[in-house]
C-alpha cells in the first residue's frame, strides 16, 4: 500500500476503506510513517471529513493502538464520564468518588488543562501528595478495592492519539468534528469502560461555540461509542460563564469537598447531580435517574461521598487530611480584586478569556513543558443576569507571580459586558443524546 495514493484519495474526497486507514494508523504510530506524510492526510481529513463507516475503522484503529484495557474481571458495569472541557468545569472530581459511593466502578483517565480550559489531572495533582501517574496494573487494582480511580493516559494507552494529536496542534487540524471525536473515544475505549457519559460543552468557554457544531460533536461521540458496543449518553450543557464560584486547581478542588459534603455551587452540584444519577442508571444500580439522584443526595448527606474521596486520596498516594484541613492545599500570597466599572445586569460573560486569565497567572501551562501554580484561584462573584453595583467585585483574583497580572486583570475587565436590559439565562441542560 502507497500512503501518496491514500493521501490522493482523501484530498479528491473519496472514501478511504478499512484497510487504507488501519495501514495509516499503524505505520505512523509504529514510526514507520514521517510526519510530512500523515501531516498531509490529516489535514486532508480535516478538510474532506469522515463519514461514520470510515470514522468508526478511524477510532478503532486508535483505540487498537495501545494497550486495551480489560476490567472484565471486575465486577459490574464500569462506567466514566468525560467533558469537551470548560472553565470552572470541576465535575469529576465530586462526580467518580460520588458515583463509586453508590456502588458503581468508575475507571477514569484525564487530561490536563488545554487551551483555556482546566485539566483534571492538574487539579488532582495539587492535593498534597496525590499522584496521577499509575501504572495500568494499579489502575485495575484500584478500580476493584476502591470503586475509582483516576489516573492520566499512559504511554499504552492509544499511543496513536498522542501522535496524531501533537501534529494537529502543530498543524492547525485540531477543530476537527472527526478528529476530535475519534481522539476522545479512542482514549476512552481503552481505558475499560463498559458505558459512558458525555458532558458536551456549548458556549464562550467551550471549544465549540455554537449548540449546532456541539451537537454534531455530541451525536458523532454517540455514534462512535454505539458502534464499539457500549452505552453511551451525551448532555449537551451551557459554559457561558465559568461553573461554579472557583476556577484555578486548588481552589477547585476545595469548591469539590463543598459538593461532597452536600453543598457548594447551585450549577456544579445540580450537573454533578445529572451525570452521577444517569451513571448509576447505566451501572444498573437503580432503575430510573430520579431514584438514582435520591441515592446521591443519600450518599452527599450521610458522608458516604466525602469518605470515598477520602479513599480515593489515599490509594493514589495523597494526603485525605487535606479533605478536612484545606490549609494543607497550596495557598497564593497575594490578592487583588477586580470591580464593575458601572451599574447594571452581567449581560455576558466570556469565559474564554477568565480561563486565559488563569493561564497568564500560572493556573495553566503557556508551553507544555510548563509547571501550573496549584494556588492561583479566580473566584468569580458575579455571573450572567446578575445584578451588579459600580465598584462590586467581579472577581477576586488570589495569585504569586505578579508577571502576567496587569493582562490577567484587563482580560478579566474585558470579560464583563454589564448593560441595563434583563437577561435570561440559558438552562445548565441544552439537550441529551442517548445510543
Ligand atoms: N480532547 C481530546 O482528547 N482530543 C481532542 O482532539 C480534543 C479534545
Amino acid at each position: 500500500m502507497l500512503i501518496q495514493d491514500i493521501i490522493a484519495r482523501k484530498r479528491d474526497g473519496l472514501k478511504l476503506d478499512r484497510s487504507e486507514i488501519e495501514f495509516f494508523i499503524d505505520s505512523y504510530t509504529s514510526g514507520a510513517l514521517p510526519d510530512y506524510q500523515a501531516a498531509a492526510l490529516i489535514m486532508a481529513i480535516f478538510i474532506r471529513g469522515l463519514d461514520s463507516e470510515e470514522l468508526s475503522y478511524f477510532a478503532n484503529a486508535m483505540l487498537h493502538s495501545g494497550t486495551v484495557v480489560d476490567l472484565s474481571h471486575i465486577q459490574g458495569i464500569k462506567v466514566d464520564k468525560h467533558s469537551t472541557g470548560g472553565v470552572g468545569d470541576k465535575i469529576s472530581i465530586p462526580l467518580a468518588p460520588l458515583v463509586a459511593a453508590c456502588g458503581v466502578k468508575v475507571p477514569m483517565v484525564s487530561g490536563r488543562g488545554l487551551g483555556h480550559t482546566g485539566g483534571t489531572l492538574d487539579k488532582l495533582e495539587s492535593i498534597p501528595g496525590f499522584s496521577v501517574r499509575l501504572p495500568l496494573d494499579e489502575y485495575a487494582r484500584i478500580v476493584e478495592k476502591v470503586g475509582v480511580c483516576m489516573i492520566g493516559q499512559t504511554e499504552e494507552l492509544a499511543p496513536a492519539d498522542r501522535k496524531i494529536y501533537s501534529l494537529r496542534d502543530a498543524t492547525a487540524c485540531v477543530p476537527s468534528i472527526p478528529l476530535i471525536a475519534s481522539s476522545i473515544m479512542s482514549k476512552k475505549l481503552a481505558e475499560g469502560i463498559d458505558a459512558l457519559v458525555l458532558d458536551v460543552k456549548v458556549g464562550t468557554g467551550a471549544f465549540m461555540p455554537t449548540e449546532e457544531k456541539a451537537e454534531q460533536l455530541a451525536r458523532t461521540l454517540v455514534e462512535i461509542g454505539r458502534r464499539a458496543g457500549k452505552k453511551v449518553t451525551a448532555f449537551l450543557t451551557r459554559m457561558d460563564d465559568p461553573l461554579g464560584v472557583a476556577v484555578g486547581n486548588a481552589c477547585e478542588v476545595i469548591e469539590s469537598i463543598e459538593v461532597l459534603r452536600g453543598g457548594g455551587p447551585e450549577d456544579i452540584r445540580e450537573l454533578t447531580l445529572l451525570m452521577a444519577s444517569h451513571m448509576l442508571v447505566m451501572g444498573g444500580v437503580c432503575p430510573d435517574p430520579a431514584a438514582a439522584r435520591e441515592r446521591c443526595l443519600v450518599a452527599l448527606g450521610d458522608g458516604s461521598a466525602i469518605k470515598k474521596f477520602k479513599e480515593l486520596i489515599s490509594a493514589q498516594g495523597g494526603n485525605p487530611e487535606a479533605v478536612d484541613h484545606v490549609e494543607l492545599f497550596a495557598q497564593a500570597a497575594h490578592r487583588t480584586m477586580v470591580r464593575a466599572t458601572r451599574s447594571g445586569i452581567v449581560q455576558s460573560v466570556n469565559s474564554t478569556a477568565i480561563g486565559m486569565a488563569g493561564v497568564v497567572l500560572g493556573a495553566g501551562r503557556r508551553q507544555v513543558s510548563d509547571p501550573v501554580d496549584p494556588a492561583v484561584s479566580l473566584f468569580i462573584r458575579k455571573k450572567i443576569g446578575d445584578t451588579v453595583a459600580a465598584g462590586e467585585v467581579l472577581v477576586d483574583v488570589h495569585y504569586n507571580d505578579d508577571r502576567g497580572l496587569t493582562d490577567a486583570l484587563e482580560r478579566l475587565q474585558g470579560a464583563y459586558v454589564i448593560d441595563d436590559a434583563p437577561v435570561a439565562r440559558k438552562p445548565l441542560v441544552l439537550k441529551t443524546i442517548q445510543s
